[in-house]
């Protein structure tokens, strides 16, 4: 086994400007993150409280750090809001190469908000590539037409067109609701993405078995949609309590997937193959070892989508 190949699979408690030094240039397939947006978000630390200036300088550093990481063929999605995401983009846009502004409509009621400006109701995100040659897989992605809009086109025309067959693209505006409180999906953090996006981009934009790197974790949505698609992951997060969610995410992820490849026929279009536990570690600061930290205790009273009967034990 190689020495990025031991740091796969993992969730590291750990400063991701830090960490990202161990993961060797040119391993990772695709940069899926949500860093803190500059809004001043409790996330159990100050990341989210710098000032502007700070902020940004801050980001340009962990974009450095993390870029190199990236193969030839590979890609970034970042998401951000309006506030830095100009300032953001014209960073990536000197080192990489945009493809698309996409518009997260988290589908927020009207009811009430700002008075002086237009109430923010999306959130933006970048896609960046490194070169001309970068994978993406449209067809993993496609949104199947529904019978309706099958049957008006049944026109001769149409028949055995690819993109009635196969779907539409799904654009770049992608309205998909936020994580509501009573949401089966949601667990205890604040700005939890919705797995439907999350998996969409691996898709698109990750190789079968490929490494997708989050240097933000938060409560691990990057690290289960890989799972969930047959991917792989690395990734840091800084709070050790957002760490026992990942986890017992990952066990729940792991046992859902154990219980699909059980069954005679293959229900999801992505192949479940990944068998290894997934471990969270810490980092000691001076030697660079890395130790298994969380125990299944700790991740208690975490709520999670699988029943309980379905839920095996994993090795930490
Ligand atoms: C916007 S949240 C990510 C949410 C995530 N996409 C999800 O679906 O749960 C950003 C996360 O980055 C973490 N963070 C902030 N600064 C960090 C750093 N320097 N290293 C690692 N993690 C950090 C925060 O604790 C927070 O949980």
């Amino acid at each position: 086994m190689s020495d990025s190949e031991c740091l796969f699979n993992r969730v590291f408690n750990e400063d991701a400007i830090t960490g990202l030094q161990r993961i060797p240039d040119g391993s990772i397939d695709l940069i899926l993150t949500d860093p803190p947006y500059g809004l001043g978000k409790d996330y159990g630390n100050d990341s989210d409280k710098q000032e502007a200036a700070d902020y940004l300088a801050w980001t340009e550093r962990w974009i450095d750090a993390a870029l190199p990481k990236l193969k030839p063929t590979g890609s970034l999605y970042i998401f951000l809001t309006w506030r830095y995401s100009p300032e953001i983009f014209v960073m990536l846009k000197q080192r990489m190469t945009m493809i698309n502004e996409i518009i997260w409509d988290r589908r927020v009621p009207s009811m009430g908000g700002s008075t002086r400006s237009f109430s923010s109701v999306h959130d933006t995100i970048g896609l960046f590539v490194k070169s001309k040659n970068y994978y993406f897989d449209l067809d993993a992605v496609r949104i199947p037409y529904d019978a309706a809009t099958k049957k008006a086109r049944s026109r001769s025309i149409f028949v055995g067109a690819k993109w009635l067959e196969l779907g539409y693209n799904p654009k770049d505006l992608w309205s998909v609701s936020r994580l509501h409180k009573e949401d089966a999906e949601r667990v205890e953090h604040p700005t939890q993405k919705p797995l439907e996006i999350i998996q969409r981009m691996v898709l698109a934009s990750c190789p079968e078995n490929g490494v997708v790197l989050d240097p933000f974790l938060g409560s691990g949505t990057t690290a289960i949609a890989a799972r969930r698609c047959g991917r792989q992951f690395v990734g840091f997060e800084l709070n050790p309590e957002y760490c026992a969610i990942i986890e017992a995410r990952l066990q729940s992820a792991e046992a859902e997937l154990q219980v699909l490849n059980n069954q005679p026929t293959e229900p999801v279009r992505a192949k479940p193959v990944l068998k290894k536990a997934s471990k969270v570690s810490k980092v000691d600061k001076r030697t660079s070892k890395t130790t298994p930290v969380l125990t299944k205790a700790k991740a208690e009273g975490v709520k999670t989508t699988v029943r309980k009967k379905s839920v095996v034990a994993l090795e930490t």
